[in-house]
């Protein structure tokens, strides 16, 4: 693992199996990636958090194709993910995923985290895409702790770039800026050693 910095952002950039993580602090519905991550909801109907932001960017085209999906399939099991248009977004594909709920831990909510992340890549690999933008699943309304969040998130990508995929490009796009702290101390801290 090899670490550098974005000249453009100074965030930065690690370099895996020649695949590039980064983390930035934005707003996940202006990316140009090949495709953003949603945190969604089981019903796939659009809610709050940056499920309302994705939503209201992208326009009806993305909540249509959410309803066929469900129609087709039922409800999007926690951990799961599947894929839409952007609709009038810049992104090429929305990935929709379920984060866990935080009931205090014990209830799977570590490994549900890291399928939702795990799946969300694999949806992006099997459409061949290279670039995938992530926002932090699960740590607004869905009440994960950021901390134990981020290193679930990080690490759970690092794993999977570290195996042969067309994914080549994944970067953190954090609205807050605690948020972006708190994935950058933690990639920091996962990346010690390992370099
Ligand atoms: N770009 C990037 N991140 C964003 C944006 C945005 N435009 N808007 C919000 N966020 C951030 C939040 O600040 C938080 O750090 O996304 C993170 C996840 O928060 P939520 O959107 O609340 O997602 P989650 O905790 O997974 O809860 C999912 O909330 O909106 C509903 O329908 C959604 O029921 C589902 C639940």
């Amino acid at each position: 693992m090899r670490e550098g910095v974005n000249i453009m952002t100074d965030s930065p950039v690690y370099t895996i199996n020649q695949a590039r993580l980064s983390i930035i602090q934005g707003d996940i519905t202006r990316q140009t990636t090949d495709a953003i991550v949603n945190a969604a909801n089981s019903g796939l109907m659009g809610g709050g958090g940056v499920d309302g932001a994705i939503h209201r960017a992208g326009g009806p085209a993305i909540l249509e194709e959410c309803k066929r999906i469900v129609a087709r399939q039922g409800r999007l099991p926690t951990g799961q993910a599947v894929i839409t248009t952007a609709g009038d977004m810049k992104a090429g594909n929305v990935i929709h995923t379920v984060g866990p709920i935080w009931h205090g831990g014990r209830q799977g909510e570590p490994e549900l985290l890291a399928s939702a992340y795990r799946e969300s890549l694999k949806v992006a690999a099997a459409n061949n895409l290279i670039s995938v933008s992530f926002p932090s699943i699960s740590t607004g309304a869905y009440g994960y702790p950021v901390e134990a969040a981020a290193r679930i998130a990080l690490k759970t990508v690092i794993d999977f770039l570290g195996r042969a995929t067309s994914v080549s490009e994944v970067v953190f796009v954090l609205f807050d800026s605690p948020t972006h702290d708190v994935y950058t101390a933690a990639l920091q801290e996962i990346t010690k050693g390992k370099k």
